[in-house]
């Protein structure tokens, strides 16, 4: 092999080398996009979840023995009355999410959607939901009812 030749030769596998570098570099840069990208539609089911106390009115809102509908932030909530003890449940049936409606005259939440019946406790009574109604922490606090919710805001995380 003369000069000319392994000069050229050189030149060759230099081209070859850069070329390489681009494409590896190109291919790097597009699974990294492709992996943000991934990532970012997680996000919103990986993130914890702050837990707030969300102001849902004054016990004397809810009637006695009977159940409040509260259009809360972080979502719909039952305030349920029974003697004085207050409890509050999600509105939100598990079966798909609509927000289920209380029926005094059978003393059971039913859902618009499918027909899902709950009790007074929020358990399923029958229909499809797959679990009773979430269960969420009451606080009394100055005369005021505040319920322990999962914040939905980025910033609190
Ligand atoms: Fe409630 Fe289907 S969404 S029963």
């Amino acid at each position: 092999m003369d000069e000319a030749q392994q000069f050229e030769s050189t030149q060759s596998s230099r081209r070859e080398f850069v070329a390489n570098l681009i494409l590896a570099a190109g291919t790097a840069l597009g699974l990294g996009s492709l992996a943000y990208r991934f990532l970012q539609y997680l996000y919103p089911v990986i993130r914890p979840l702050k837990l707030i106390q969300v102001l849902a009115g004054k016990p004397g809102d809810i009637p006695a023995d009977g159940v409040r509908l509260v259009h809360l932030p972080e979502g719909p909530v039952l305030l349920e009355k029974q003697g004085k003890e207050i409890r509050a449940l999600s509105a939100v049936c598990t079966h798909l999410g609509c927000i289920v409606q209380w029926h005094p005259g059978v003393r059971q939440f039913i859902c618009p959607c499918h027909h899902g019946i709950y009790d007074f406790n929020g358990n399923v009574v029958s229909g499809p939901p797959p679990r009773p109604l979430e269960k969420l922490e009451v606080k009394l606090k100055d005369d005021e009812v505040f319920v322990v919710m999962k914040s939905l805001k980025e910033e609190q995380v």
